[in-house]
């Protein structure tokens, strides 16, 4: 049933790009009009929110942290994004205008279940995103927009991030589309890109070898750091959870702009330091990226830099070099992702790891 890979994770690895054509199938009409009917929430409903807050744990909290950067930029709604477990034991401030977004890939999380719970108490409108048919989350939620991933079986969570990805693109998109897009041809234009998005994450996974490779060579690595900006950070904190929970690696995910406020300290030449860098659609992010590879690599640290094609800036700079497809910044975690998981996944394997069944961790945390 693993479909002749070693570990569940490989063959969920690789069948990102059929899971992200999946859950985009159908949802960009012609003329690029979104269609998310079964999402069962009027336009009108739609246009009066004034708050959205993302609620969700591990993975999907991640790819909940990248809905903040996307839905703000394209709706101009204040996006909050809060763990379900703290959340839930907050008082926070909610009204029948704020949008609860609760991302799971089971749909079974207690932490995300009471968080749901709490919001729908305080009578805020609660959307979930969610990857099992019929789960208890999608059933207690106002409205649901499936993520066709298919059955996730590994521990740690692959294909589901990558859906939960696009369907908060489509949900940000749907509701800049509803309340009059700010930036019509930008939105378009993601749209476009977003429909390429199966094959750029095929091409990346094409590229996979050399990761791979440095995965087996990094298996005794006692800490690994993990960098990035703007979405990138996300991401970086999504590698270093991969790497934690599958190859019992001290890992961190920082925001590179933080570097200097602590983390630098721990940099040395037995750090290896993964970087993500953002596309040179944000130039400015950019260049502050590639000064802190720069002051990274004159500590001694091994730079492992993920950059998107053509971006010659970083050649200098990087011990291993990934690259990835372009894509607009927003939409790179989708792509820039993939190096990390399959990274995660090598490590382990290369230390004798179960990588589908790390220990301590069960797939589905259904108690508090
Ligand atoms: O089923 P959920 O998406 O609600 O699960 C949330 C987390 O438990 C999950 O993402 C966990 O962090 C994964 N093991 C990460 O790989």
């Amino acid at each position: 049933e693993k479909g002749g890979y070693d570990y569940f994770m490989l063959k969920e690895i690789e069948e990102q790009p059929r899971a992200v054509a999946d859950t985009l199938l159908g949802r960009i009409g012609d003329g690029g009009r979104l269609q998310l009917d079964e999402m069962r929430m009027s336009e009108s409903e739609l246009r009066s929110v004034d708050k959205v807050i993302v609620i969700a744990a591990g993975t999907a909290y991640h790819a909940g942290m990248i809905a903040k950067y996307a839905i703000e930029h394209w709706t101009r709604i204040p996006v909050e994004v809060e763990l379900a477990s703290e959340f839930r034991y907050r008082d926070p401030i909610l009204t029948r205008d704020t949008l609860v977004i609760a991302i799971s890939q089971s749909g079974e999380t207690a932490d995300t279940l009471m968080a749901l719970r709490h919001a729908k108490e305080q009578h805020a409108r609660v959307l979930a995103i969610c990857n099992t048919n019929g789960a208890t989350i999608p059933r207690e939620a106002d409205a649901v927009v499936y993520t066709h991933g298919g059955p996730e079986i590994a521990v740690a969570s692959t294909k589901a991030f990558l859906t939960q990805l696009i369907a908060c693109y489509l949900v940000g998109l749907y509701l800049a589309q509803v309340r009059g897009a700010k930036f019509p041809d930008e939105i378009q234009d993601i749209l476009i890109q977003l429909a390429q998005a199966p094959e750029k994450v095929r091409e990346t996974l094409d590229r996979m070898e050399p990761v791979k490779e440095l995965g087996r060579l990094l298996k005794d690595a006692e800490r690994v750091l993990f960098l990035g900006r703007h979405v990138g950070y996300p991401v970086a904190l999504e590698g270093a959870l991969k790497l934690k929970e599958l190859a019992y690696v001290h890992a961190e995910g920082f925001a590179a702009g933080e570097l200097k406020h602590g983390p630098i300290a721990l940099v040395d030449q037995d750090l290896p330091v993964v970087v993500v860098v953002p596309p040179a659609d944000r130039p400015l992010l950019h260049d502050k990226i590639v000064s802190n590879i720069q002051e990274i690599r004159a500590r001694g640290a091994r730079t492992i830099v993920i950059a998107e094609d053509g971006d010659e800036a970083v050649v200098p700079f990087a011990d291993t070099l990934i690259r990835v497809p372009e894509l607009p910044t927003l939409l790179q975690p989708l792509v820039a992702t993939v190096p990390l998981q399959v990274f995660a996944c090598a490590l382990a394997d290369a230390k004798g790891l179960d990588v589908d069944q790390p220990r301590n961790l069960a797939k589905s945390v259904t108690v508090e």
